[in-house]
């Protein structure tokens, strides 16, 4: 008989509230500002079109928008299925129970204690994810497994230093000396405890506001173009020309998502393993402009609503340059001063909000 649910499904509707997550270039922080600035606009379906860990396509899912998320990332686009897409579907304790147990019966596949051996976490915890990435695999409603992703991917972040998979580093977790930085407490946290933790997170930011919403996963310049306001939060390259590289940082999450063919996505020249690179004109600072002009092409009839940082390539001007000569009318927002990093100390945020004429 199937266990009776341990959460009430009334008290978890009701909550509405945004998990909590770890993740590079998040807006979370400014979330309610950028609402702020745009909630006078007059707009119904919106695009979040480089979607992130969601948090401004939940403030406007919120706000009663008919919300499309996207991110080029396969793994974020099943982050905006449990969060954005999902109106009523949760994960009860007797799913969690059998998503956490290992069955006698089966015959687990091994790769990530075959492959990722003192790279990212310990050996008991490579079987576990083995194990409990299986499991995952076989729910069959798409929106319970995408909450179960989201619990997985934001387990493994958590368990991370710096929260990336940018290196092979387990070691800087596992010595035992004096740290400046990092919470060995959340590292050698196991991971079920976790698990558990996030699907609660999870369950609690699911709600119905009344239209369809929905998460797609493709380069945010083949989302078709009908929408009444798109936001547009690109990866950031900095003044030095240093930017963030998405599918470096996060490729171990991407590869849980295609574990059966992640043996041909590996770059096994590099000794953390990351996924083969593919090119991406927003880590091109040579190129990185183009991106906008396209962009701005191909959402010709939209208002547009960039969030950008003051000191980014390409700056300002050059933005609000290219939405002149297209025409646009612009206006510029620049929040109170939130500090992303300890060494990020110079830039603002700033947002711009483009109308077509
Ligand atoms: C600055 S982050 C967005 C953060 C998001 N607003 C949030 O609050 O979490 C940029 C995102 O763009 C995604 N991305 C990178 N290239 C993309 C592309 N060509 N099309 C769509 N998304 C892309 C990355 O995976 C990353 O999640």
């Amino acid at each position: 008989m199937q266990q009776p649910s341990l959460f009430a499904e009334s008290e978890i509707q009701l909550k509405n509230k945004f998990p909590s997550t770890r993740y590079q270039g998040s807006k979370a922080k400014f979330a309610d500002w950028i609402w702020h600035e745009i909630s006078h606009i007059s707009f119904q379906t919106v695009l979040d079109a480089f979607g992130g860990t969601g948090s401004v396509a939940y403030k406007l899912k919120d706000n009663g928008k008919a919300v499309t998320y996207n991110d080029i990332l396969p793994f974020n686009s099943i982050i905006g299925k449990a969060i954005i897409e999902n109106e009523s579907v949760l994960l009860s304790e007797s799913d969690i129970n059998l998503i956490l147990e290992e069955r006698k019966n089966i015959e687990y596949p091994t790769f990530i204690a075959d492959n990722f051996k003192d790279i990212y976490y310990t050996d008991d915890e490579n079987h576990w994810l083995d194990i409990v990435r299986y499991n995952i695999s076989t729910i069959k409603n798409e929106y319970k497994r995408a909450i179960a992703w989201f619990a997985l991917f934001q387990s493994c972040i958590i368990k991370r230093p710096y929260n990336l998979f940018h290196r092979k580093n387990l070691y800087v977790r596992l010595m035992d000396v004096k740290r400046s930085f990092g919470n060995k407490k959340t590292w050698d946290t196991p991971f079920e405890t976790h698990f558990r933790n996030f699907v609660h997170e999870a369950n609690n930011a699911v709600f119905n506001n009344g239209v369809e919403c929905h998460s797609v996963n493709t380069d945010a310049l083949n989302v078709d173009s009908k929408f009444d306001l798109v936001y547009i939060d690109t990866p950031y390259i900095n003044d030095k020309g240093i930017g963030v590289d998405y599918a470096d940082f996060y490729h171990f999450l991407n590869g849980l998502v295609y574990y059966d063919n992640w043996a041909n996505l590996i770059d096994f020249e590099s000794k953390h393993h990351r996924l083969k690179r593919q090119y991406n004109i927003w880590s091109d600072k040579d190129n990185i402009i183009n991106g906008f002009v396209q962009l701005i092409e191909h959402f010709e009839n939209s208002i547009l609503v960039f969030s950008y940082r003051s000191n980014g390539i390409p700056s300002i001007e050059n933005i609000v340059d290219i939405l002149i000569k297209h025409n646009r009318h612009n206006e510029l927002r620049y929040s109170r001063d939130i500090k992303y990093a300890l060494s990020d100390t110079k830039s603002k945020e700033v947002l711009i909000i483009s109308y077509p004429q």
